[in-house]
């Protein structure tokens, strides 16, 4: 099955979904995104008819904004790509910058499409002020706009009439999930303090989300957090505490390219944790997903499939 996806993003979960949805009740009333970034999740989720509605949230209100009007209006945002993209062709690198300079002025959303599409690897950067600082990619002249409509299309029509967007602070969001919700959080990666990565347009307290999810496991609520992870035996990111009692499902994501190119043999593992109710609920147990071994991750390039999905390994 092709998923459509509306741009590339840093640390999108496309390539996860088919696996992360498989710990998605059946019947899922709502799917709430309060970290959505690309929306990776619910697009998937809409792909396979598994969910009634989505809310999606990114504190990056022009992100979200885009997101919007991809659902919504996908017309009129496919040709004003089109226009933008075809004005690149005299002068391609100083069309960018000033592409740059006018989202950053006047946070146009859809001047953020032009730019995801165009920036190096899709990889979002930011600078202290919140000023979007990624480079244009010198090689690619990013997603032609005959593609991009269909991608635009194709997502409006999965999510279109279902789906509310919202630019609010994740805490905003899980103080209003419904107890029928299931909520997918898939927080900034944890920087180096903790708290500011500028992959991102903002970060969040590693002790503030812990509350978050204490108040979640109060309330029932039924909830996934893609968190920490590790490169071979090294942990990257601070585990989430045991007295959550969450399930941790540990996902091979892949070999790390550069890790091959050092010589070292290294599986990239990303942690999902299931939330109490959710684990009760579908009687799951701390385990890891394999990944084929011929696989290689490509962190931003097209999905790689992965090995079938089963639980081989129960570790506790
Ligand atoms: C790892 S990315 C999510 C990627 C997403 N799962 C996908 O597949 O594209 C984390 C997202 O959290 C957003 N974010 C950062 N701080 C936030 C906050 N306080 N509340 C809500 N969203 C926030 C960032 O803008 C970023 O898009």
């Amino acid at each position: 099955m092709t998923v459509p996806q509306p741009f590339q993003y840093q640390g999108s979960k496309r390539a996860l979904a088919p696996l992360i949805l498989q710990y998605l009740p059946p019947g899922t009333t709502r799917l709430v995104e309060p970290f959505c970034g690309s929306a990776a999740l619910s697009i998937a989720s809409a792909a396979r008819g598994r969910v009634g509605e989505f809310w999606l949230n990114d504190f990056n209100a022009p992100l979200a904004q885009l997101l919007s009007q991809i659902i919504n209006s996908p017309k009129e945002l496919g040709k004003f790509y089109k226009e933008i993209w075809r004005a690149d062709h005299a002068d391609a690198l100083e069309h960018y910058y000033q592409v740059r300079e006018s989202f950053n002025r006047t946070q146009d959303a859809r001047l953020l499409l032009y730019l995801l599409a165009r920036c190096v690897k899709g990889a979002v950067r930011y600078n202290g002020e919140g000023w979007f600082n990624q480079s244009p990619d010198k090689r690619r002249l990013g997603t032609r706009p005959e593609t991009m409509q269909a991608s635009l299309n194709a997502i409006s029509a999965l999510l279109r009439g279902k789906t509310i967007v919202t630019a609010l602070s994740y805490e905003n969001v899980l103080a209003n999930v419904r107890a029928d919700d299931v909520v997918y959080m898939d927080p900034p990666y944890q920087g180096v303090c903790g708290e500011r990565d500028s992959r991102y347009f903002s970060g969040i307290s590693f002790d503030d989300f812990v509350a978050q999810l204490t108040v979640l496991n109060l309330k029932n609520v039924r909830y996934l957090v893609s968190y920490d992870g590790r490169l071979g035996s090294r942990s990257y990111g601070k585990p989430l505490p045991a007295r959550l009692r969450l399930t941790l499902v540990e996902v091979e994501a892949g070999r790390s390219s550069q890790a091959t190119l050092l010589g070292r043999d290294e599986m990239t593992v990303e942690s999902l944790y299931l939330s109490p109710a959710l684990a009760d609920e579908l009687d799951v147990h701390p385990s890891i997903h394999r990944h084929r071994r011929d696989e290689q991750m490509q962190l931003m390039e097209n999905p790689v499939p992965y090995g079938k999905a089963k639980v081989s390994k129960r570790i506790s």
